[in-house]
């Protein structure tokens, strides 16, 4: 153990196991569940407070990743808190719209002035959906082509078709997506070609964290679907305040036809949107003589809770400027870490890459190939040292010391990674199985055992 203090997960050990009895997966969210983490190392949480959370064994950990993204001002951020219990006395849920839909819709179309509409829903999966329904819709065509080297935009089975964990969605419903390459427009003119007049839409992130446009790339994009007539979305529900309020349209300055969004608009609370042109918008509404789509609605679509978190992200996003925080923060802890690896002779083994606002660490093994051992053990060794990220995601709460506590954990880990370079066994560093993907077809090489 390399010489700190052994930390316990015994509670989080106990509870874990009875959540696998009562949730498959023992998580609602496949991206947290146990299989993520270390076999026996993966801590429940009772609460957090700015960029830190506490587990059910007291154990205090600076956290990355931020709820799947989804926090960008910190955890319990108090004037979020604040609007939220505002509204939580009046009653949250009524049979008509309050005035705060409105007030709502008048603060996401000020933030994202490239939209003229907007309708707000629980999830971006949802957002994403609905976003195919009317370009399907409006163009009356069937195949709709996606970014294939963004791994996630729906947990709907248009899109889950496409990941390897895709048991009980049909063909039929598999072949209607095509993929193209991020930064390769010549791949997205061929898909456009070969099923010339059948595309509705082409989705894609504008930017991800490993991936920035290359000049001209996303004006290419928006000239390729205006000449072959399909309506082009934004996924913008990891770009959407993390690379600033209005999200990568507002960075790059390319518009699309329909955007969607999620994570953080709420600072953890479940609101998404889907957004874009008048024509397109409308068909989901009273205002036209064709056939009506149906454009997210759900029970909770409008509760007032979510939409005062809302309210007040935005109120944060124009008073503050936590974009510049989280690309300050995230570019001084890759300096340090990686000034760290340097200096050990691994920078190959263990990096930070990607975006500051939204980046990863990559650990590799002795030949510079990805590596879900050293993966596993250097999440080990920095889960020992009170730091609990599956990436290094930020918010704007990740102070200095949260900053400097995370880079020593990744400097204490060093001496394992090395070792485990030495040996070519990091797994003989690390208690039990290495961590999977979390969208893998089969439970093995973590199925529960015993
Ligand atoms: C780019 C992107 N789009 C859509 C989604 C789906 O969001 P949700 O989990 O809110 O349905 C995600 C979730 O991770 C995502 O990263």
């Amino acid at each position: 153990m390399l010489g700190v203090t052994a930390i316990k997960f015994d509670r989080s050990n106990q509870l874990q196991r009875r959540l696998h009895e009562l949730v498959p997966g023992g998580a609602h969210t496949f991206a947290k569940g146990s299989d993520q983490y270390p076999e026996g190392m993966a801590p429940v949480l009772t609460h957090g407070r700015g960029a830190r959370v506490w587990d059910v064994d007291g154990n205090e950990f600076v956290e990355y990743g931020m709820g799947m993204r989804a926090v960008t001002l910190g955890h319990a951020y108090e004037p979020v808190l604040e609007a939220v219990r505002k509204v939580l006395v009046d009653g949250i849920s009524f049979s008509r719209p309050t005035e705060l839909e409105l007030a709502a819709a008048e603060d996401f179309l000020s933030v994202v002035p490239g939209a003229d509409m907007v309708k707000f829903g629980k999830n971006a999966s949802d957002a994403t959906s609905t976003a195919i329904r009317v370009a399907r819709a409006a163009t009356g065509r069937d195949v709709v082509v996606i970014c294939g080297d963004q791994p996630y935009f729906s947990a709907q089975d248009w899109f889950v078709g496409t990941l390897p964990i895709n048991s009980g969605i049909p063909d039929a419903v598999r072949s209607l997506v095509k993929t193209f390459g991020y930064n390769d427009l010549d791949s997205l003119r061929a898909v456009l070609e070969e099923y010339d007049g059948r595309v509705a839409c082409v989705m894609l992130e504008a930017a991800s964290g490993m991936a920035e446009p290359a000049p001209g790339f996303l004006e290419g994009v928006r000239e390729l679907c205006d000449r072959h007539g399909c309506v082009l979305v934004f996924d913008e529900t990891i770009t959407g305040f993390r690379w600033a309020a209005g999200g990568a349209q507002a960075v790059y300055g390319v518009t699309p036809d329909l955007s969607t969004w999620g994570k953080a608009m709420g600072n953890g609370f479940p609101i998404s949107a889907i957004a874009g042109k008048r024509e397109l918008m409308d068909l989901g509404g009273l205002n036209t003589d064709r056939p009506r789509v149906f454009l997210l609605s759900s029970t909770h679509g409008a509760e007032t809770v979510s939409l005062a978190a809302f309210r007040a992200v935005v109120k944060a996003y124009r008073e503050t400027d936590p974009v510049a925080t989280m690309e300050r923060q995230g570019a001084k802890l890759a300096a340090g870490v990686n000034a760290a690896s340097a200096e050990a002779g691994l920078a190959d083994v263990l990096s930070v890459i990607g975006r500051p606002s939204c980046q990863v660490f990559r650990t590799a093994d002795g030949s510079g190939r990805p590596s879900q051992s050293m993966r596993t053990l250097f999440l080990a060794e920095t889960l020992r040292r009170g730091v609990l990220g599956q990436s290094y995601v930020i918010s704007a709460a990740h102070s200095d010391a949260d900053i400097e506590q995370t880079v020593e954990a990744a400097r204490g880990a060093l001496p394992a990674l090395r070792k485990a370079v030495e040996s070519g066994r990091p797994e003989d560093l690390f208690e039990g199985r290495p961590v999977a993907p979390a969208h893998r077809l089969h439970a093995a090489p973590r199925r529960l055992t015993g």
